[in-house]
């Protein structure tokens, strides 16, 4: 079948999220030749009156960055195929004349009719994607189907709770089906969130220690070194938990735990992640420590009198045979010690233990997302010397250093060529955004009523202290004396 071209429409084109996230992302592919000159054309749409060149200069800036001559060149090129259109997101007129523009762009490049592309980037807040998806669905599509398509992706916040995600969901099901629908998760995009499934299923080494047999509890972790920064007013009415444990940490809980699929198609893979939310138990408030850096509320868009948690700790239950009694712990915090998020899997003790000597720690395998790739597995070893004494080692593998010539991609850089593949393996399906939500929306409606109150802890700290405790109940043992450094080039 002949493959025609592809219109990509960035909706929200002056935003935020597009001139940080998107453009770049398009930038980095368009650089490594995976969008040709021949065939892409880029839209930007948003209501701001601005020129081509006017968007383009924007844009630069953000890309521009030690630039090398050849680097230069390569933007100028980029830049050329964006256009600018502008008009309201809710009136006919605008989309009228993208899709005008559109088609301008489809004729000149003699794309034969059915076989064009179109993938809408709604880089815009969740409250007008149903009117901008109805105006796409009603002037901006496809004339007919020869293997040519209309896609739309869309990124959280889906919703607020059950009941508003839903909404939302319903509102665009009924625009578009399942297949045109990719809903961005970013997390799914990272190279070792991306490589679980394969670590998990094509190594002997995991297949048995894999369960409630061999693992004492998983921490899965995300926490950053600055607090809100100009995004006050966003995140005060989410917060911590719709911001990151509910999507980011809920997806990764999920390639964690999930059965094995039935084959690497999207459909069994996301089958498998449903089962995993599914089977979590409800939340129980002891198992919940919050936490709001002292500051948070000297930002001016957020309310003197806010509830909202910056730090969360959430222990998760998973009723099934595999993982009974393995306390899952999510916990995320903005404003900590450092930027790191990573999975961290302790054993249990070995049984019968004959070494008399006090041991460091438990073994633990630790994938680390972010910064510095790696994985590493921490075992005890006999110290090196004469005497007969035991030591906690590791056993590494730092991608820096292994992987010298590969430069690790962008997740939105991986995800948006997915979406032009047509691949959804890496999207969150709708069912599984609703199990997702079923799980933490009684939680949230308790915290939103004011039951559950935010721990205040220093910006810059571990988070409140009370999350530590919450931790060693559930059964994490701490190693002493012993920190993973990673290590570098020589
Ligand atoms: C976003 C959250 O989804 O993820 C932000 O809204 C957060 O609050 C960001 O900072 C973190 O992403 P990354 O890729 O830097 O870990």
């Amino acid at each position: 079948q002949e493959v025609g071209c592809l219109s990509i429409i960035v909706l929200g084109a002056s935003g935020d999220l597009a001139k940080k996230k998107t453009f770049p992302a398009l930038f980095h592919l368009f650089q490594q030749g995976f969008l040709q000159e021949s065939d892409v054309h880029i839209f930007g749409y948003a209501r701001t009156k601005l020129s081509d060149d006017d968007l383009r200069a924007r844009i630069r800036g953000y890309l521009e960055k030690g630039a090398s001559t050849e680097h230069a060149e390569v933007l100028t090129r980029f830049l050329q195929l964006i256009k600018y259109v502008s008009g309201s997101y809710d009136s006919k007129d605008g989309f009228q004349l993208l899709n005008k523009k559109i088609s301008e762009h489809e004729i000149s490049k003699n794309s034969q009719p059915g076989t064009s592309r179109r993938l809408f980037y709604l880089a815009l807040p969740p409250s007008v994607y149903p009117s901008v998806c109805k105006m796409i669905r009603e002037n901006c599509m496809n004339q007919s189907d020869l293997g040519g398509w209309t896609r739309i992706v869309v990124e959280k916040p889906f919703g607020k709770d059950l009941k508003s995600a839903e909404d939302l969901s319903s509102q665009l099901g009924e625009l578009f089906n399942e297949q045109q629908l990719y809903r961005i998760d970013h997390y799914l995009g990272k190279e070792l969130v991306q490589n679980l499934l394969v670590l998990r299923f094509a190594n002997r080494f995991f297949l048995p220690l894999w369960n409630r047999d061999n693992i004492d509890n998983i921490q899965i972790v995300f926490r950053e070194d600055f607090g809100t920064e100009g995004r006050g007013g966003y995140f005060d009415e989410y917060g911590i938990i719709r911001d990151i444990i509910q999507n980011h940490l809920l997806q990764v809980l999920c390639l964690v735990a999930m059965e094995k699929p039935v084959s690497l198609k999207p459909e069994h893979i996301r089958d498998e992640k449903v089962k995993v939310l599914q089977s979590v138990l409800p939340i129980k408030h002891e198992d919940v420590v919050l936490g709001q850096y002292e500051g948070y509320k000297d930002d001016p868009t957020v309310s003197d009198s806010s509830n909202t948690p910056t730090f969360a700790t959430v222990v998760l239950h998973i009723h099934n045979e595999r993982w009974e009694g393995v306390p899952f712990i999510l916990k995320a915090g903005k404003a900590l010690n450092n930027r790191k998020a990573e999975i961290r899997i302790q054993f249990k003790d070995v049984p019968g233990d004959i070494f008399k000597c006090k041991k460091q720690g438990r073994n633990e395998f630790v994938i680390r997302l972010q910064p510095s790739e790696a994985m590493y597995m921490k075992l005890t070893l006999k110290k090196p010397g004469l005497e007969m004494q035991t030591i906690q080692s590791e056993l590494d593998l730092s991608y820096g250093l292994r992987y010298q010539d590969v430069k690790i991609p962008e997740a939105y850089e991986r995800l948006i060529l997915d979406t032009i593949r047509g691949d959804q393996q890496h999207f969150v399906r709708r069912d599984e955004l609703k199990a997702a939500w079923e799980i933490f929306t009684p939680l949230l409606h308790n915290i939103d009523a004011g039951q559950l109150n935010p721990i205040p802890y220093k910006p810059g700290s571990r988070g409140p202290a009370e999350a530590d405790e919450l931790l060693a109940r559930a059964g994490y043992v701490q190693t002493h004396g012993y920190i993973w450094i990673p290590p570098t080039l020589a």
